[in-house]
């Protein structure tokens, strides 16, 4: 099968495109043929909460054993085609899951304490698998970048080791990252949760300052499109970024969260290929940003809406005690976007709901604690100061494809190579044109220090690991290089994923 990157050397443009159907020969359908998704009544199915995964014990590992390491939990992960339940009716749909699942397991770990997780590539297709823990700093080993020494083919496994020592408690998610690959492998399913936690987190939770597990709750937004059988449509050729136009929470369509009248902590990640959301409450109601990709933020931030680019993660508290028992309300996504070159604005006039809060339970906090300000008291964020390198990167199309500075992803090539323990200032420049340009960083996150000249706007003051670019966007980010053990290969690149397979990554190596 073809690749992104074999269209543009065959020069194949024009060609019909390839609708993707798992298990299906593959069927030649233009754009225009795709077909609509199956209607759905939504709001019919409660909303799945990903299981959380157990450890075990190594010795229960099918063989060979898992290397003995000291004070590490073992995890078991086989990567394998599902029936999910997307649509409330209708067949079920064909996903290819970490486990069984869509999204796949929750991870929720403990800051220092490592973990060991196997993945066993049980796929049966081509061109899978790589898995890469988003937002984790990693040794470049265990990363899962797009790199061949990362493959692991069908029928065989890799021990991924994490030793979670990223400097704060954070959700991340671990995902596809097959070479060339990531857009359609993700699109199939090959997504989940990872919940990094630490003792600052615990004492805000413990002293009733931040919800508890009980009311902390992972949000996942993909887009997907499906054919009249339910299954799973997708065009390998669409350079732009695919779009799907129906809305999965936690893997189904438009589901509905019974809440209780108290506040929770929504971890909203978007895990869409190429689509932008524009959250809001149907009520115009405020919510609170408390968190950013990589940790708690420094202060809250009220807003009334929302707008996340893929990949990106926020965590909000929504407050659910205003409203009276039997009072329902929905998440919008105002968002507009009509193709993957990126978003037309947020307009709430033609928003769509993507879940509907029924307020049904009766279960009021005893005694409401105000969200602390400041939220994260120990953050520290990289300083201009500390910065002993400049880096340009600019974003641009070229022949259909996607470059950083002029070039496409070369995996043998080197286009950095910061060294370990300095800070470095990388500037993001979209060249323009009008795509939209969500940049991630493998191995470190980084502080947003100025967009398009100026402070970025409060919910951009954290520590984060994917920056949207907007057409002509430029932003400044400052990135410390944690040691000792991140020394080796890493990939920066677009996380519209589709831009990503066309090549806009870059490799940097981090040395001694
Ligand atoms: Cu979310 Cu390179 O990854
Ligand atoms: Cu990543
Ligand atoms: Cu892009």
């Amino acid at each position: 099968m073809l690749s992104r990157r074999d269209v543009v050397k065959l020069g194949l443009f024009g060609v019909p495109a390839v609708a993707l159907r798992p298990g299906f020969a593959f069927e030649f359908l233009t754009d225009s043929r795709l077909p609509r998704s199956p209607t759905v009544v939504p709001f019919q199915t409660e909303l799945p909460r990903p299981s959380v995964i157990q450890p075990i014990n190594p010795a229960n590992f099918p063989s060979p054993a898992p290397p003995a390491l000291p004070n590490t939990d073992y995890f078991l992960v086989s990567q394998h085609k599902s029936d999910i339940e997307v649509f409330p009716t209708g067949p079920r749909t064909v996903m290819w899951t970490y486990n069984g699942t869509f999204p796949g397991p929750t991870f929720i770990v403990q800051k220092n304490r490592q973990i060991l997780v196997r993945q066993i590539n049980n796929l049966n297709e081509p061109n899978t698998a790589i898995t890469h823990l988003h937002g984790a700093h990693t040794p470049s080993d265990s990363d899962g970048g797009a790199f061949t020494s990362q493959i692991v083919p069908p029928g065989s496994f890799k021990d991924y080791v994490y030793p979670n020592d990223d400097k704060y408690a954070h959700t991340l998610f671990y995902h596809d990252h097959f070479i060339d690959f990531t857009g359609r492998n993700i699109y199939m399913g090959l997504a989940g949760f990872y919940l990094l936690q630490d003792q600052f987190e615990h004492a805000l939770v413990s002293q009733g300052k931040l919800p508890s597990l009980d009311f902390d709750i992972p949000l996942a937004f993909h887009d997907r499109q499906f054919d009249a059988d339910n299954q799973l449509v997708y065009n390998t050729f669409d350079h732009d970024g695919f779009l799907g136009d129906r809305f999965l929470v936690n893997g189904v369509i438009q589901p509905k969260l019974t809440v209780a009248n108290r506040r929770y902590r929504f971890r909203l990640l978007n895990g869409s290929n190429a689509r932008f959301y524009g959250f809001a409450l149907s009520t115009g109601d405020p919510f609170t940003i408390i968190a950013s990709d990589q940790a708690l933020l420094g202060h809250p931030v009220i807003v009334n809406k929302l707008i996340m680019g893929p990949a990106e993660r926020y965590e909000i508290i929504v407050d659910f005690s205003r409203y009276p028992v039997g009072t329902k309300l929905f998440l919008l996504n105002a968002e507009q976007q009509e193709n993957g070159r990126g978003p037309d604005g947020f307009d709430l006039r033609s928003a769509v709901p993507l879940l509907r809060f029924d307020v049904d339970i009766n279960n009021p906090e005893v005694n409401p604690v105000a969200i602390p300000d400041p939220l994260r008291s120990d953050l520290v964020l990289p300083q201009p100061k500390d910065v002993v390198k400049t880096r340009r990167f600019e974003f641009n199309r070229s022949d259909g494809a996607w470059q950083i500075n002029g070039r496409f992803y070369d995996e043998d090539r080197v286009d950095a190579n910061p060294r370990v323990n300095t800070t470095e200032r990388w500037n993001f420049k979209n060249g323009g044109g009008g795509w939209f340009h969500p940049i991630h960083t493998h191995d470190q996150g980084f502080r947003i220090l100025s967009r398009n000249g100026k402070t970025p706007p409060p919910q951009e003051q954290g520590l984060k690991d994917v920056v949207p670019l907007a057409g002509g966007d430029e932003v400044d980010v400052l990135i410390h290089f944690e040691g000792p053990n991140n020394i080796g290969k890493y990939v920066m690149h677009c996380h519209n994923a589709e831009h990503e397979d066309m090549r806009m990554m870059l490799r940097f190596d981090v040395g001694p």
